[in-house]
């Protein structure tokens, strides 16, 4: 049988059970996202040839670490997962934060962070969303003056009804949809950018955007995921970010001044747009969301 490519280095993948480790609880079928749909019944031997995935779900559940996979270094012990009232605190806790203290984020904190990235969810196991980080100044006050800039034009439009269908056609529902909500904000929002603030930003010291292929399907799940995965660990780390529907659709747009002002490696697109910095402010209380409509079947 032929050993087929992986699907993240196109490199052949073969599976290896040490059987002197093995104790044939078959926990290792059970996690496999391919094995019990291609309905073989051992992992090693008829695995070699099909479509592995690489996810080391394997791996990550066999009890005696009796399994490697080719291309993948061995796994790490897990270590203790935090309580079920810690995680809900920090999910309650994150904010959108609006106001940064003027401090660069350390580079342990990036390491954190991309860290966190790396481990976010995708679809079969594909791995191809990327981080652009932006921390020039002089970039991040050019994305604030453009996406001023896009503001006031989509408002234009917006405002008036016979170039409002056309404007939509344009843009695409989803973009249009979050331009007319902040249309009516723009004349303030402008007062403030003309007094030295940004409306946009908010001076944060950083933008991550978060990339994928253009042609991959997922790719905008994906990225989303890997940003709240962000904005969740943030702030764990002392940090606090706010996600910048603005400048994602800026980015999504055809507008010339911001592929001039950040160049996105080719075939990419940009999904997600998270605004990170150190919170000038606690937050030491947690604001009402509403219980949600639960549909049960
Ligand atoms: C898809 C999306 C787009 C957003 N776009 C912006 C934005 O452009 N500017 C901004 O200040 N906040 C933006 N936010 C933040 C929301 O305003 C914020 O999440 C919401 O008010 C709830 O507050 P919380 O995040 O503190 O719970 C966005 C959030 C999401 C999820």
């Amino acid at each position: 049988m032929s050993v087929k490519p992986s699907v993240l280095t196109g490199d052949p993948v073969r599976i290896t059970i040490d059987k002197e480790k093995c104790i044939e609880c078959h926990r290792c079928l059970d996690a496999c996202p391919l094995i019990r749909f291609a309905g073989f019944a051992s992992l090693e031997d008829q695995f070699v040839g099909y479509i592995c995935l690489q996810c080391g779900g394997c791996m990550a559940v066999c009890p005696q670490g009796a399994i490697s996979v080719s291309g993948l270094p061995p796994a790490r012990p897990a270590g203790e997962v935090p309580s079920g009232d810690e995680v809900l605190n920090l999910i309650k806790v994150r904010r959108s934060v609006r106001a940064f203290r003027d401090q660069k984020i350390k580079q342990e904190d990036w390491d954190r962070l991309l860290e966190a990235v790396r481990y976010s969810p995708v679809g079969h196991n594909s791995q191809y969303v990327d981080v652009m980080i932006i921390e020039s100044p002089e970039v991040l006050k050019e994305i604030s003056r453009v996406s001023m800039d896009f503001w006031k034009k989509t408002t234009m439009f917006i405002n008036k009804p016979i170039l409002r269908r056309i404007f939509r056609k344009m843009l695409g529902d989803h973009a249009f949809n979050v331009f007319s909500k902040v249309a009516p904000f723009y004349e303030q929002q402008k007062a403030l950018f003309e007094q030295g603030l940004d409306p946009i930003l908010f001076n944060a010291p950083a933008v991550m955007l978060f990339l994928a292929p253009g042609a991959e399907a997922m790719g905008k799940a994906e990225a989303d995921m890997a940003a709240h995965t962000v904005a969740l660990y943030a702030p764990a780390l002392g940090l606090g970010t706010c996600y910048s529907g603005i400048v994602m659709v800026l980015f999504s747009s055809s507008n010339a001044a911001i592929k001039k002002a950040v160049q996105i490696p080719q075939g990419y697109k940009v999904y997600s747009a998270l605004i990170v910095g150190y919170p000038k402010h606690a937050r030491g209380f947690i604001p009402y969301r509403r219980e949600r409509n639960v549909y049960r079947v």
